[in-house]
């Protein structure tokens, strides 16, 4: 009989990682998919399960959103329950969201073994609540796969003379954007045809950035003073800071705000923008597979390969309006100078991922 293992995610990111993860997992063992439905807007959950022909989940917990405690309370203890129904060898979780936490201290407490598929990244910031997350479930998993060698040495280094399996296996999401091919939608159906040739492609939906609305301000009024269009796609979250803080504004300038995308056409916008202004570490490395520069507007990155080899550029949001503009005006020759693209694997991640969690549950 194939081993089992339960697959946990529940946000945008990782419904997307999920797609290929469940596939490769189902090769070798049985795979239940449980979605704590921590995303649950048609655009950051169904509509990723249509364009990347995502199973439907064994089990939706449907938390919603609330308070970090009340979120991750509610999660645990639905998918404490789903666990122990289902009684899984193991229980694979992904990244660093609440979901991640919930998924893996559910399992962690009813000592079924945990795998953290994107384990070893670290921040500065240890009260990032991604940070939390990162460290809490690092430390209660078994087997940690890592997407890059900057990761795998930190977690040898941190786990020195313990027993968990430490092996780098890429960056799954990079699968998922290979696998997407020449077939992504073109520009010109996404945004206004006029905007289509030049245009800058926006994302902001963190925590920190949100929830000051100076900041936000800063970002805003930058954007909006940028030499060519900006395309800002809004994550619900963004929405509402915006609607709280500025009620009724519009923006007179280059700032082209709509409703959260899908997939494939963020990847569309990120692959022909001249430039990428964005808060998302998955919109940061996708910017850097196309080959298009990117300013993260953070004050540090957990993606730091990208800043090194010369595709990234991390600016503190208070300073967006005096640093934006000179990052902006080399978009072009930026671009051409290029980077080396190998940081986080092969896009072959999956089926490695899928190779090492089966030989580890029957060693
Ligand atoms: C979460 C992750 C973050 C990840 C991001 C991807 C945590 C701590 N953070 O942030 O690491 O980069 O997902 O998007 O887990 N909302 C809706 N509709 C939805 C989902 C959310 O309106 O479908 C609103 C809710 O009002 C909620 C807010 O967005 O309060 C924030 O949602 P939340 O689930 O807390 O996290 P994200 O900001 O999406």
């Amino acid at each position: 009989m194939k081993p089992t293992v339960a697959l946990c995610y529940g946000t945008r990111p990782q419904v997307i990682k999920a797609s290929a993860l469940r596939r490769a997992l189902a090769e070798t063992l049985s795979v239940f998919a449980i979605d704590t439905g921590q995303h649950y807007d048609y655009e950051l959950n169904q509509l990723l399960y249509r364009q990347l022909e995502v199973e439907r989940p064994d089990r939706l917990l449907e938390v919603g959103s609330a308070s970090h405690a009340v979120q991750t309370g509610a999660m645990l203890a639905r998918a404490e329950q789903a666990l122990q129904e289902l009684a899984p060898d193991a229980v694979v979780v992904i990244g660093d969201t609440n979901s991640t936490l919930a998924g893996a201290l559910a399992a962690a407490k009813l000592r079924i073994p945990v795998v953290h598929v994107e384990a070893g990244l670290r921040a500065a910031d240890t009260l990032l609540a991604e940070e939390i997350n990162r460290r809490a479930v690092d430390s209660v998993a078994q087997l940690l796969l890592t997407p890059c060698a900057r990761a795998t040495a930190r977690l040898e280094q941190e786990r020195a003379g313990s027993e968990v399996t430490i092996i780098e296996t890429g960056d799954v999401m990079y699968d998922v954007l290979t696998s997407q091919g020449d077939t992504l939608p073109p520009v010109s159906e996404i945004v206004p045809a006029d905007t289509a040739d030049s245009f800058i492609f926006a994302t902001l939906h963190r925590a920190e950035l949100t929830g000051d609305s100076a900041a936000l301000a800063g970002a805003l009024t930058a954007l909006d003073d940028m030499p060519v269009p900006v395309i800002l796609p809004l994550h619900p979250r963004t929405a509402k800071a915006i609607e709280r803080a500025f009620p009724g504004r519009t923006w007179e300038g280059s700032l082209k705000t709509c409703g959260a995308v899908g997939y494939r056409e963020s990847l569309s916008l990120s692959r022909n923008a001249e430039l990428v202004v964005t808060d998302s570490g998955g919109v940061q490395r996708e910017a850097y597979w196309f080959g298009t520069p990117c300013v993260t507007l953070r004050r540090e990155t957990e993606w730091i390969e990208t800043v090194d080899v010369g595709a990234n550029v991390v600016l503190d949001p208070s300073r967006a309006g005096s640093g934006l503009p000179q990052l902006a005006e080399n978009r072009v020759e930026w671009r051409e100078r290029g980077w080396d693209r190998t940081c986080y694997g092969d896009g072959r991640a999956a089926g490695r991922i899928a190779e090492a969690v089966t030989r580890w549950l029957t060693r």
